[in-house]
């Protein structure tokens, strides 16, 4: 059955991006640490639209093979959108992408009109929904901390996959913020322990 999931680096105290991300820093500062693990290994793995190659661990490329692959559409917040610009209009996956915002940015789609982005301001759930018709009976990628935080909130999330990078950040986009006092419980459903980064793949416990 099609899952939603949400798939990020993170550092071990927890944050996806440094501090002062921006089009020139899209990690923020300090944060392009985060991602070395992406030029650290001996096995090519080549993005189905760019040119971008990542050099990583036979681990990490079995891993990045296999969930990649069961993706059908990605969702993903506003602001990763604008520190990308939206990868100009083709995500790496060559997947469709929703995008939750407040404002729809025609200028964007002007300049893009072949671009397979949907720009949602039902907020999460709806794009969600929108994104899950689309991949059909493969899974829908969640990006980005604000959205994950709202999908783990509302209960949309089924799997929660962090690539934990050893490195202590300080600072910046913390990834399991804004969540309340609630507990929200994990099973574990896979560890993977590449030689630079540790996959960590959990299933959400939904309650009741
Ligand atoms: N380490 C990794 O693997 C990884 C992966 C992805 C991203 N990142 C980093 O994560 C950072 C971005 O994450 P983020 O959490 O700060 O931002 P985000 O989720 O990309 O975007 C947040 C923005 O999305 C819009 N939005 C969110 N929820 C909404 C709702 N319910 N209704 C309407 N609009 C909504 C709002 O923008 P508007 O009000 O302007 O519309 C909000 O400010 C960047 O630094 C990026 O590089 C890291």
């Amino acid at each position: 059955m099609s899952k939603v999931m949400m798939g990020v680096t993170m550092s071990l105290d927890g944050f996806i991006a440094g501090p002062n991300d921006s089009p020139e820093h899209p990690l923020g500062e300090g944060g392009e640490r985060l991602f070395e693990w992406y030029s650290s290994g001996d096995t090519e793995y080549t993005f189905p639209a760019s040119d971008m190659v990542f050099k990583i661990s036979a681990a990490s490329a079995d891993m990045l093979r296999k969930v990649f692959s069961s993706l059908g559409a990605i969702v993903t917040g506003r602001r990763t959108f604008d520190i990308t610009d939206g990868w100009d209009g083709r995500h790496p996956l060559d997947l469709p992408v929703f995008v939750v915002t407040h404002t729809v940015p025609h200028d964007w789609i002007e300049a893009h009109p072949d671009a397979p982005f949907t720009f949602v301001t039902e907020g999460v759930e709806s794009a969600v929904r929108q994104a899950q018709a689309v991949a059909g009976d493969k899974n829908v990628a969640v990006g980005a901390a604000s959205l994950v935080q709202q999908c783990l909130a509302a209960g949309l999330l089924d799997e929660v996959h962090v690539d934990l990078v050893p490195v202590l950040l300080g600072g910046g986009v913390r990834l399991f913020d804004k969540l309340g006092p609630r507990t929200i419980e994990l099973e574990k459903a896979e560890v993977i322990d590449a030689p630079d980064v540790t996959h960590l793949t959990y299933r959400v416990v939904k309650p009741g």
